[in-house]
């Protein structure tokens, strides 16, 4: 039985991939230092609670389990908190990912699966855009990302550590069995506000611009099923297994929905009354951001199971309406 390494484990995605890879036979061990994910969300698999910052700890877990590869879900991932206090974002983000992998490659292990991030395309110069669209990040967030994503090319050709890095666009949605979905307090994602303005847990949600460049002047995104997410990780666990080389895939449907889409699809899904207030651009947010997933498609095989907004939309307020209770 495969071995996995799964960082991060106790989060939104993280957690949802540890319950993908028990219910599909694998040997799992979440490593989490819990300071955003929660020890309950771990549904599966062994759980070892520290920071992948302690090479010590690093040096005892690599060798006891050898793990057929380690898959990394455990950054920072505040666009705004990020510019605020980029030191905590190049620390954990870049210097612990190191870390980590400078403890892989001590001990010999060689599959490496990336939570990347279209963060680091920056300000789009066309969409939708696939892998090789310019790497422009607009802020450390972003740019975190991408030196990870250039530090793993590097360690490809000097000590043959195989990697796939997986850049997410907009992640949405929860398990469809409603087990899990996410909590962390301090959300700032559209689709959580707007179901949390639903469930009444939050009085309304503000509109960050009307005046935007799309067909309803509000701003556009490319929302990705976690399930949808956490299916791509697999497919690249066995490429890279079948000993493919590194490679770089943009996850997204390929299909744009305005904020006022969304706010409208909650409504629909929820009949409740959802308050929205006007507010100006956030800094730093593109008009449009939709993922070219050509690529997923064609050399892993992806196929979004749950590609459609109203499936996203009822599946995250199934959580939110048991979160709220
Ligand atoms: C979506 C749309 C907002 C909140 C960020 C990161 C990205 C990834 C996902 C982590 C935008 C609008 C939002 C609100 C709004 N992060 N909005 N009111 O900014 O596309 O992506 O999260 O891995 O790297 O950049 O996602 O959900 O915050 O925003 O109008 O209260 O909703 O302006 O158009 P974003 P989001």
């Amino acid at each position: 039985m495969k071995k996995i390494l799964v960082v991060g484990g106790a989060g939104y995605i993280g957690s949802h991939m540890v319950k993908m890879l028990t219910n599909d036979g694998f040997n799992v061990v979440t490593l989490d230092n819990l300071s955003t994910g929660f020890r309950d969300a771990v549904v599966g698999g062994e759980f070892v609670e520290g920071d992948i910052a302690d090479s010590a700890l690093l040096d005892r877990l690599l060798p006891e389990h050898k793990f057929d590869a380690v898959m990394h879900f455990a950054a920072h991932i505040q666009v705004g908190e990020s510019v605020e206090n980029p030191h905590k974002y190049y620390v954990n983000n870049v210097a612990s990912t190191l870390n980590l992998l400078g403890a892989m490659v001590r001990h010999g292990l060689n599959n490496f699966i990336f939570s990347s991030s279209a963060a680091i395309f920056g300000e789009p110069e066309y969409v939708p855009a696939d892998e090789n669209h310019p790497k422009a990040p607009i802020n450390p967030y972003g740019l975190s990302k991408w030196m990870v994503e250039q530090i793993l090319t590097d360690f490809d050709h000097a000590y043959a550590l195989r990697s796939v890095c997986l850049r997410y666009f907009n992640a949405a949605g929860a398990d469809p069995e409603g087990e899990l979905g996410w909590r962390y307090g301090g959300v700032s994602n559209l689709i959580p506000l707007v179901m949390k303005a639903a469930s009444g847990s939050r009085a309304d949600i503000t509109v960050f611009g009307r005046d935007y460049d799309t067909p309803d002047g509000t701003g556009v995104r490319d929302y990705i099923h976690i399930v949808d997410l956490c299916q791509a990780h697999l497919l690249a666990l066995k490429y890279l297994w079948d000993d493919h080389p590194s490679a770089v895939f943009n996850l997204g449907n390929g299909q744009g929905f305005s904020v006022q889409e969304v706010v409208d699809m909650a409504r629909d899904v929820t009949g409740r009354e959802i308050v929205v207030r006007e507010g100006s651009r956030r800094a730093g947010d593109p008009a449009s951001l939709v993922a070219d997933s050509t690529l997923a498609r064609e050399v892993l095989g992806w196929e979004p199971r749950y590609a459609d907004l109203r499936t996203i939309i009822e599946h995250a307020w199934q959580w939110e309406s048991r979160a709220a209770k």
